[in-house]
């Protein structure tokens, strides 16, 4: 795990190679066992894969999502609020597993945020991503992950990015 961990970059270009079905299982696997709050699994997960949907899927923010049209998939992470009050933590928690899942397969993977984002002036990212893909209004639309085989190689982050200072021991 660890040296999965340090090896871990958000990747935002993808080559044009399709992520092959066995992978594609593996990584809902993951989903599916992720944890949650007592529990209750209040996710359900969309897993879009059709290019025409991609591409409008990369329109979801003014920044930070286009370059997802070149995704080779793209998981839309989403959760019933009324099932649990630890929606958005499940639900992220679901969210980077699959990202560490897709480092672990060879792939190069980026969390894309929807929530308290917007597409533009009258749109927020949520609402515009629920009337694409029908999910209701009830359900959280947390985030996207653009799951691809890369086209770049960020360098893993040296030594000296952690920021050990973080680490307190026994006080803040
Ligand atoms: C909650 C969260 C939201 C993020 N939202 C976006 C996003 O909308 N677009 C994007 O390109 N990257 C997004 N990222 C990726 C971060 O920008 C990235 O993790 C950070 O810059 C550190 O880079 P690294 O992942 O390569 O270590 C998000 C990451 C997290 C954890």
């Amino acid at each position: 795990m660890i040296e999965l961990l340090r090896k871990r970059r958000s990747v935002r270009q993808y080559t044009d190679k399709p992520v092959e079905k066995e992978k594609r299982d593996i990584l809902s696997e993951a989903l599916l066992r992720s944890p949650s709050s007592r529990g209750r699994n209040p996710w359900e997960f969309i897993l879009v894969d059709d290019r025409e949907n991609i591409a409008k899927l990369a329109e979801a923010k003014k920044h930070g999502s286009s370059f997802a049209k070149d995704a080779g998939l793209i998981y839309v992470i989403t959760g019933d609020r009324d099932m649990s009050d630890m929606c958005v933590e499940d639900c992220s928690i679901a969210a980077v597993t699959l990202h560490y899942t897709a480092v672990s397969l060879g792939l190069g993977s980026c969390w894309i945020q929807l929530r308290e984002r917007e597409k533009d002036e009258r749109t927020k990212s949520e609402d515009y991503v629920r009337r694409l893909l029908g999910i209701p209004d009830s359900y959280l639309v947390l985030a996207m992950v653009a799951i691809g085989y890369a086209a770049e190689t960020p360098e893993p982050h040296p030594d000296n990015y952690l920021q050990k200072h973080k680490i307190r021991l026994n006080r803040f």
